[in-house]
């Protein structure tokens, strides 16, 4: 069973590969309504219409290097198999916002993985890249927004190992401040 850290890893890797500039994602978890949500918005350059039907279809990619595209399809099958559902709206030229919403305590659903390690390498490996990342838990809220560590660190750049090394402690720290991603 796949990690829902390593779905994030893929889904987000459509938005970059869509040249998006701002991905933000938003994942809760609301224990009182046994229901994990976790979506992805990205200012890409989005889908038409007929686009977002044959994503949805696991025979379809606009890659060239592999012949099938199962990034959503196979998120698609995980999500229906916890009782949830996936969305897609896309403006072309404009974006793409993928939400989805499962059942948190069912007995199919994927752990999370390591959310710290997957937000942290997207952060290094996209240096052009601005992040939102938002968990929510009946606990409270985290938020990383690279912009705002950006002002901060001025002429520092986010892959600077120490600066890395920072934003890994402070999501893994900001996630056991509310008790997110656990399980
Ligand atoms: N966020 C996005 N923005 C624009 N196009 C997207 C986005 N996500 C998916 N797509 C389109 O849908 C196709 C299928 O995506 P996916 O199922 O993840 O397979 P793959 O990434 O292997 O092609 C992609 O090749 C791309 O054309
Ligand atoms: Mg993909």
């Amino acid at each position: 069973m796949q990690d829902l850290s390593l779905f994030l890893l893929d889904l987000v890797q459509n938005s970059i590969r869509a040249g998006a500039g701002l991905v933000k994602i938003d994942i809760h978890e609301n224990e009182k309504r046994d229901w994990l949500s976790i979506d992805i918005a990205d200012d890409g350059r989005g889908m038409d219409d007929k686009t977002i039907k044959m994503v949805m279809d696991p025979f379809y990619t606009t890659r060239t290097t592999r012949k099938v595209g199962l990034g959503i399809p196979l998120f698609v099958a995980a999500v229906e198999r916890c009782q949830g559902n996936v969305t897609i709206e896309s403006t072309a030229g404009r974006g793409t916002k993928l939400k989805s919403g499962f059942l948190l305590r069912h007995v199919d659903r994927p752990p999370f993985g390591r959310l710290d390690s997957t937000v942290t390498t997207l952060i290094m490996c996209n240096p052009g890249i601005d992040f939102v990342y938002c968990h929510k838990t009946d606990s409270g809220i985290f938020t990383l927004d690279t912009r705002e560590i950006r002002e901060i660190m001025g002429e520092i750049p986010l892959e600077h190992p120490d600066v890395i090394g920072w934003i890994e402690t402070y999501i893994r720290d900001g996630l056991k401040e509310i008790d997110g991603g656990v399980s």
